[in-house]
């Protein structure tokens, strides 16, 4: 294979880039992103590779989430809060009720860019880019904010420093402190039908805390409860090229605007820019896998992405529908196990149930959602492979977007409380049932809890 560089991927087809009517902007804004200081650190990255290390021993569960799309608009103190609040929440059920340590994963912090089917949309006999995400250009559809704008590179890493820096301010002082509880519940949290199990569950907790601190004299400040990651779709590669750099005292290169990059479906080729790109980088790294992947695919991806064969480099988040799983995961469980490298299996049960409704609503039924991760469990145990995380568009907000759940979300609530540009997320109540439902699954939780 050829010699690597932070620049080498523009040798081979780069799928889903903006066409900047100035490249030489472009370039600039590149060149002073590279300049600007790291917004995480290779000790993270590492740390991070580690704990999902653990996660392919089984000994802890990978938990990622967040919007499809962050938007610059709603880089406000609220949406970030909200979104950390349920992260923590599901978290703590998934580790009191799954026996299980979880890696906190957040789809946060620079999850700017978005792959579309269409490099164009017509409205009205209009015709005019497709919107690529607040990191490219902008969602209202006129000729000004369609056009890519290099600047907003520079907007977008700002903002993601400024959500970084909340995060890591929230989570080092009280706000993490499993003793205030309350402070992670949502202010519609007294309305929800499981609130009263989230509350059983808390005042245990709180009593085993006070146990552990009387009686065995552990703190919880050792426990390792407050660490959170974050991630993106490594989709813009000359932005994910401004912030790769060698570390000192460290091997090889680092993308330190995230901890975890992935590659999405569509710009999974094994022979094109983003394969190359990743390789490259000593990150963790997801790639989603969809249902067109051929087990052969997979089988080179793995190859090329992980040659050393080491344990929490690779993450392969798969997402077909509840429909297709049964068709689709088995031959690919075979496929990896073929290469004899130990990877990270994730569900994702959203991008494969789409689907729209009557109204024009694009939506996801929660049924749906929980039946293809039921599916994904099962079929992994049953072929002698463990599911090992789960992957998931969420909101702290309470939105309604896709549809059902126990308070049965209606097609006609969409109307009121659809507010998502992109994909529908799962609202925190929804996210909230889900948490529940893979500490069941997880088998730490009896049927009634
Ligand atoms: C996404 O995660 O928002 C996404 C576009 O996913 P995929 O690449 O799996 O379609
Ligand atoms: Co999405």
């Amino acid at each position: 294979m050829n010699e690597w560089s932070p620049t080498s991927w523009k040798a081979k087809p780069a799928a889903q880039q903006p066409a900047y009517p100035c490249e030489a902007e472009a370039a600039r804004m590149v060149e002073e992103i590279s300049k600007l200081p790291p917004l995480v650190t290779s000790w993270e990255v590492n740390a991070l590779r580690g704990q999902l290390a653990e996660a392919v021993r089984g000994e802890r569960f990978l938990l990622q989430g967040g919007d499809c799309a962050e938007s610059f608009d709603q880089c406000d103190s609220a949406t970030v809060a909200n979104k950390l609040k349920i992260l923590l929440q599901m978290s703590l059920v998934l580790t009191h009720g799954g026996r299980r340590r979880v890696i906190r994963l957040g789809r946060f912090a620079g999850q700017y860019a978005k792959p579309r089917s269409d490099d164009s949309e017509t409205r009205n006999g209009i015709t005019l880019p497709s919107y690529r995400g607040d990191l490219i250009n902008r969602p209202e559809f006129t000729e000004a904010a369609r056009t890519p704008d290099p600047q907003l590179m520079l907007r977008g890493y700002e903002r993601a420093a400024l959500t970084l820096n909340f995060i890591r301010a929230l989570v080092s002082r009280g706000f993490v402190d499993p003793h205030r509880l309350e402070y992670w519940d949502l202010a519609w949290v007294k309305q929800s039908p499981m609130a009263e199990e989230y509350r059983r569950m808390a005042r245990q907790i709180g009593e085993s805390l006070r146990f552990m601190e009387n009686v065995l004299g552990v703190h919880p400040g050792e426990l390792n409860w407050v660490d959170f990651f974050t991630s993106h779709e490594g989709l813009h590669l000359p932005y994910e090229q401004a912030q790769t750099r060698r570390v000192p005292r460290q091997e090889g290169w680092f993308n330190l605007s995230t901890h975890f990059p992935w590659i999405g479906m569509r710009t999974a080729d094994p022979a094109g820019a983003h394969v190359e790109y990743f390789r490259g980088i000593r990150n963790p790294i997801g790639v989603k896998v969809g249902p067109d992947m051929p087990p052969s695919t997979l089988r080179e991806l793995v190859e090329i992405l992980d040659p050393a064969g080491e344990p929490g480099r690779l993450t392969l988040i798969h997402r077909f529908g509840a429909e297709r799983i049964a068709l689709c995961l088995p031959p690919l469980i075979e496929a990896v196990r073929s290469t004899d490298k130990p990877v990270l299996w994730c569900c994702d049960p959203m991008h494969g149930n789409a689907c729209t409704t009557s109204g024009g609503y694009k939506t996801r039924r929660f049924e749906d959602i929980l039946g293809e991760l039921d599916r994904a469990f099962d079929i992994h145990a049953a072929l002698g492979s463990s599911l090992g995380g789960v992957h998931i568009e969420l909101t702290g907000e309470d939105v309604a977007e896709c549809v059902g759940g126990a308070r049965g979300v209606s097609e006609a609530d969409l109307k009121r409380a659809y507010k998502s540009q992109l994909d529908p997320r799962l609202n925190y109540e929804q996210a909230l049932e889900m948490a529940l439902f893979i500490a069941r699954k997880m088998g730490g939780l009896s049927e009634q809890m």
